[in-house]
């Protein structure tokens, strides 16, 4: 294991790709999560919807999604998956043609996205939202995709396939797998199509899907990353090499049986919402398995975190990973989520995952890969990646913790009641109650985000100074 990770031969990789997905990983983020605080200020003054029907909440929120987890998230599960197969595999991307295909076909298939939610085409399913010829379009560069991965991983040359790329390659499978059954429909003109399934089945098959995207895309993807990036920022082989394996066989096992539990109190059938939350809390083994091991890698070596601001990105994220996978399974019990469903629990509980640990990670695994891309020793300043690890921690704090005020200052009003059974708030009280939380919340967002803002401007720098010192094809550099 130590050699698949620490050593690579002088096999020319094809780093374009990658940094072409790097560089647009950090322009959608940018752009997804200035969406993500536009949203947040709208929430705090709703007259920013202007009146028009194309910038209201409800048809810019799934351009922040979709932005955030498959533009930011996707481009940076494209980029290192890229990286990471053909390191491990010491073997270049089998097609160049292919590879090419796969980054335009998915930047627009974003624009796509972009353009057609505000104009109000939608499927209405959350995070599926895209209408039938663009769930199309992407079912067609995700078959490339694989083909690309799996065809590098058959061609590789050494003959162990590195743990990491195991989660890849289950994050590829699941993922364009749910996809492809949750958006079975039948189109009725060239941007509307209705569900082949109805009521409560598609609503099963839309949570099913649903939570396999967080599962598949948000968790088991970035855990590719995280057996990778880490190990190799911190210097030190992964902590137990038998725990990745057994925490990968038992996180594919479970997540997709844990989708009911976005359906409780529904007209699911109680033993479906009862299997959905016995499963989400069986989750949390696994979940803390791969984050312990993760953690523990860093096992004689903590003082690196004094110095090294990458490597504090990467184990912040992994406390983040710890906390949102400890939180999950505890809304998954149907008393607790009869509180924090509908409320901004969720919405906190969400970005925990999205900021602290999937952006995170991300970050901190770009700020490691940029300079080797770019034929440099290090980012153009160390300092700036401090400040912006400063900027995203408090950023996703202030985020998160008035979520779950506001969330739980919700829920307790709306179940307050008299003593003659009437509601004891009115909604409008409700709504009233969380307005600071929301002003808090956009602080933090605006936080989180102007640290985007500062990667990008340090990214540029070293891709600068990169040009004038690299004078071999940088595609040979390893
Ligand atoms: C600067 C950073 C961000 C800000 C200010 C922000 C803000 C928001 C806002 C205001 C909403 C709507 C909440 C509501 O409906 O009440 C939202 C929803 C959401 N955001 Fe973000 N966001 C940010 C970053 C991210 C990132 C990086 C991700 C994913 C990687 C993400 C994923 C999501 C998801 C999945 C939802 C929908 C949640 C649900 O339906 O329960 N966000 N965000
Ligand atoms: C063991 C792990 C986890 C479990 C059991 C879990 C469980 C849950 C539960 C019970 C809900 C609320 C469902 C509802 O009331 O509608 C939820 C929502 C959500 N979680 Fe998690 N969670 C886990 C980890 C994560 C992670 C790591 C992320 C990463 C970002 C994440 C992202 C989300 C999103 C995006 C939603 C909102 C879905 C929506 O309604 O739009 N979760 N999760």
């Amino acid at each position: 294991m130590a050699s698949a990770i620490l050593s690579d031969s002088n096999t020319t990789y094809n780093y374009e790709i990658v940094r072409r997905f790097t560089l647009m990983t950090l322009f959608w983020g940018i752009v997804g999560m200035g969406m993500g605080v536009f949203l947040a200020a709208q929430l705090v003054w709703p007259q920013l919807n202007f009146g028009l029907s194309w910038t209201t909440f409800g048809r810019l929120r799934p351009v922040h999604t979709n932005l955030v987890i498959f533009a930011f998230g996707g481009g940076a599960l494209f980029a290192t998956s890229f990286y990471v197969v053909q390191r491990t595999s010491r073997v270049r991307l089998i097609s160049e043609r292919l590879a090419n295909f796969v980054f335009w076909g998915w930047q627009a298939i974003i624009v796509a996205l972009v353009v057609s939610y505000p104009l109000g085409y939608t499927t209405s399913k959350e995070y599926a939202e895209m209408e039938w010829p663009i769930a199309l379009a992407v079912t067609v560069i995700w078959v490339a995709y694989a083909y690309l991965f799996f065809g590098t991983i058959a061609r590789r040359t050494v003959k162990h396939i590195y743990v990491g790329n195991w989660f890849y390659g289950a994050f590829i499978v699941v993922t364009g797998m749910v996809h492809v059954i949750n958006h079975i429909s039948i189109p009725v003109s060239l941007m509307k199509s209705y569900s082949s399934y109805s009521g409560a089945t598609d609503a099963m098959i839309q949570w099913w899907y649903g939570h396999s995207v967080v599962g598949f895309i948000l968790s088991v993807g970035f855990l590719g990353m995280m057996y990778y990036f880490v190990p190799k920022q911190a210097e030190r082989p992964i902590y137990s090499y038998r725990l990745s394996i057994i925490h990968f066989w038992a996180i594919i096992t479970l997540y997709i049986w844990a989708g009911p539990h976005h359906l409780h109190y529904t007209a699911l059938p109680d033993w479906a919402q009862s299997l959905g939350m016995a499963m989400s809390m069986i989750l949390l083994a696994p979940s803390w398995g791969g984050m312990i091991n993760g953690m523990m890698t860093l096992s004689g070596a903590w003082h690196k975190l004094r110095t090294d601001p990458i490597l504090r990105f990467l184990v912040v994220s992994l406390a983040f990973y710890g906390m949102s996978t400890f939180e999950g399974p505890m809304m998954a019990i149907k008393t607790v989520n009869a509180l924090s469903h509908y409320t901004d629990w969720t919405i906190g509980h969400v970005h925990a995952g999205a900021l602290g640990w999937v952006a995170m990670i991300s970050i901190g695994t770009l700020y490691h890969m940029i300079p080797k891309l770019y034929g440099r020793e290090q980012m153009h300043s160390i300092g700036l990646i401090n400040v912006h690890f400063w900027l995203a921690t408090i950023g996703t704090v202030l985020y998160i913790a008035s979520m779950w005020v506001n969330g739980i200052t919700q829920g307790l009003m709306w179940r307050a009641i008299n003593d003659d059974g009437t509601l004891t708030y009115s909604f409008v009280e409700a709504l009233q109650a969380s307005h600071p939380g929301y002003i808090v919340r956009l602080i933090g967002g605006a936080t989180f985000a102007s640290g985007m803002l500062l990667m990008a401007y340090n990214t540029w720098r070293t891709v600068r100074a990169g040009e004038r010192v690299v004078s071999a094809p940088i595609a040979v550099m390893a």
